[in-house]
């Protein structure tokens, strides 16, 4: 029988569309077993448990609808019971949950299980900066790595051709996290820098709020174009600032660096929601409930996380449009004020 078990911890709108991918492709490995557990974190909609309707529906109608699941898909409420007898467990859930998931699937895993993250977000703890690999490898004492690239998910449910970095230090896991999530349509790229790939997911976030905000300015492309160069830039600066030893340069030149940072400027949530912040004036918590149907936002949150950082260590001087767009989202500052002091020198980083 089969030696390895994948399942997946998360079923939003990228968790739904990873679970296709996956799905489909253990067909094809031998060395997988065909059932993939996915973790719902249980709701009602139109009076029936997700669990119950993605079990008999194949569809994830909430967070992902109109795209059927395979049938070996098999949607669970409860955690502990999905790693149980999972050898690779696939982590993708909005970052502001994940130490409460941990906490509930601790002691669950197998001691030879291994895990990845597909989460953008960054934690903070009195040590300085987290990422999501550091969090779960802290709590389930397992390998982590990461896969994070210019992905939206609704895209890759459509099969539109992308492409996608893996960052993984063991190069025979490597090559069994690939074989789990490429296809024709979804090209993975691995890369030896799990927490390089992790940061550039994370902070781009941070990059597409402001896109946003450039976007409820009616402020045009070239505009929107100087503020992906200056947060790109920014993005390297911090990531090096805080880990430059164990990240490569060249992580930031992937699927999960520039071209991450330009898709998200464009045709992301997190840009849509800074772009009604500016046009409705109401807050990303209340524009989050009104139009996102449960879906969660990463970027406003990774600003107060970033921000937390820098002005712990009083370097606001050197990430001003990271401390711009945390003093608009946060401090009331209006959304022009995005542009205060942004001729930073860069050519030395
Ligand atoms: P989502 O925003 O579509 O959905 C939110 C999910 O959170 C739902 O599954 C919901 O059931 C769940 N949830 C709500 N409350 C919860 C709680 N208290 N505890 C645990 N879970 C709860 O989710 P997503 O798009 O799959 O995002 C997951 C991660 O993937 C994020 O870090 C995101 O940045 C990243 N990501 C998303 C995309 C995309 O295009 N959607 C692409 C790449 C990466
Ligand atoms: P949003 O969360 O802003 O939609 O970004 C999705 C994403 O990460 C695309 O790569």
């Amino acid at each position: 029988s089969p030696r390895n078990k994948v399942c997946i911890l998360g079923s939003g709108n990228w968790g739904s569309t990873a679970a296709r991918i996956i799905a489909e492709n253990v067909t094809k490995l031998p060395s997988f077993d065909n059932t993939v557990k996915i973790w719902v974190y249980e709701e009602i909609v139109d009076g029936k448990k997700l669990t119950e309707i993605i079990n008999t529906h194949h569809e994830n109608v909430k967070y992902l609808p109109g795209h059927k699941l395979p049938h070996n898909v098999v949607a669970v409420p409860d955690a502990a019971e999905v790693v149980k007898d999972a050898t690779h467990i696939v982590v993708v859930i909005p970052h502001q949950f994940i130490q409460h998931l941990l906490d509930t699937i601790h002691g669950s895993t197998r001691p030879d299980a291994r895990a990845i993250s597909l989460i953008k977000g960054i934690g903070i703890s009195n040590q300085g900066m987290t990422t999501m690999t550091q969090i779960i490898h802290r709590t389930l004492a397992i390998p982590v790595s990461s896969l994070s690239g210019a992905n939206i998910a609704n895209e890759i449910a459509e099969e539109k051709y992308c492409e996608t970095t893996i960052g993984c230090s063991d190069p025979d896991e490597a090559i069994v996290w690939r074989s789990l999530f490429n296809t024709p349509y979804f090209q993975v790229n691995c890369v030896n820098d799990v927490i390089g790939v992790e940061f550039c997911g994370a902070l781009k976030n941070v990059v597409a709020v402001g896109a946003g905000f450039i976007d409820g300015l009616g402020l045009g492309n070239n505009t929107k174009a100087a503020i992906i160069r200056i947060g790109f830039l920014e993005m390297r600066r911090l990531a090096m600032h805080i880990s430059g030893a164990q990240i490569q340069e060249s992580t930031f030149m992937e699927s999960c660096g520039i071209a991450d940072v330009i898709t998200t400027c464009y045709g992301g949530r997190n840009r849509r929601l800074a772009e009604e912040f500016v046009k409705t004036g109401k807050s990303m918590t209340q524009l989050e409930k009104e139009l996102l149907n449960g879906q969660k936002l990463q970027g406003y949150l990774t600003a107060g996380e970033v921000h937390s950082y820098i002005d712990s260590r009083g370097v606001n001087d050197h990430f001003p449009l990271f401390t711009n767009i945390y003093q608009i989202c946060y401090e009331g500052k209006p959304p022009h004020s995005i542009f205060d002091g942004l001729n930073v020198d860069f050519s030395n980083d």
